[in-house]
């Protein structure tokens, strides 16, 4: 009796499991095949970032841009920057007022490391 009750039990355990675990191995199926396309995206979208050397970037912006206003502008609450060419705008209206002229490439390095580090525009 106890075994056939063990018996039984082990069963209505297995079929139990079997119906439990076939949606379940389903769903995560769903959600793996889901998060492939996010991760693909993520990873093609990491590789379209901005061209630059953010940390160059940053050396350049610490070395020229603190004169007036440190990075809090970046960040607050109404901060009057809402695109990325707003943002270029900007550095070419700050640059002329500081009287420094970047090259091409320098700009690139800034606009790199403010969108990177603060504003993070697409
Ligand atoms: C001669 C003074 C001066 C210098 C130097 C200066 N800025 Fe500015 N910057 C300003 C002023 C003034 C504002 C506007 C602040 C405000 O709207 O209250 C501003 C605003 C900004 C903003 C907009 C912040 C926002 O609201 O989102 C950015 C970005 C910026 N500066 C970048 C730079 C960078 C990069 C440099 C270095 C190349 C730099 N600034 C150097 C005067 C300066």
């Amino acid at each position: 009796m106890v075994c056939i009750a063990r018996f039984t039990r082990i069963r209505d355990v297995t079929d139990y499991d079997v119906a439990e675990t076939l949606p379940d191995r389903r769903r995560r199926a769903v959600r793996v095949i889901l998060c492939v396309p996010v991760m693909i995206f993520l990873t093609v979208s990491a590789q379209a970032a901005l061209p630059g050397d953010g940390a160059e970037g940053k050396r350049l912006h610490d070395a020229n841009c603190m004169a007036c206003h440190d990075t809090a502008v970046y960040t607050r609450k109404d901060h009057s920057i809402r695109s990325l060419d707003g943002l270029k705008q900007q550095l070419e209206g700050c640059s002329h007022m500081a009287k420094k002229e970047f090259s091409p490439a320098e700009t690139q390095h800034i606009i790199k490391y403010l969108n990177d580090r603060f504003y993070r525009f697409q």
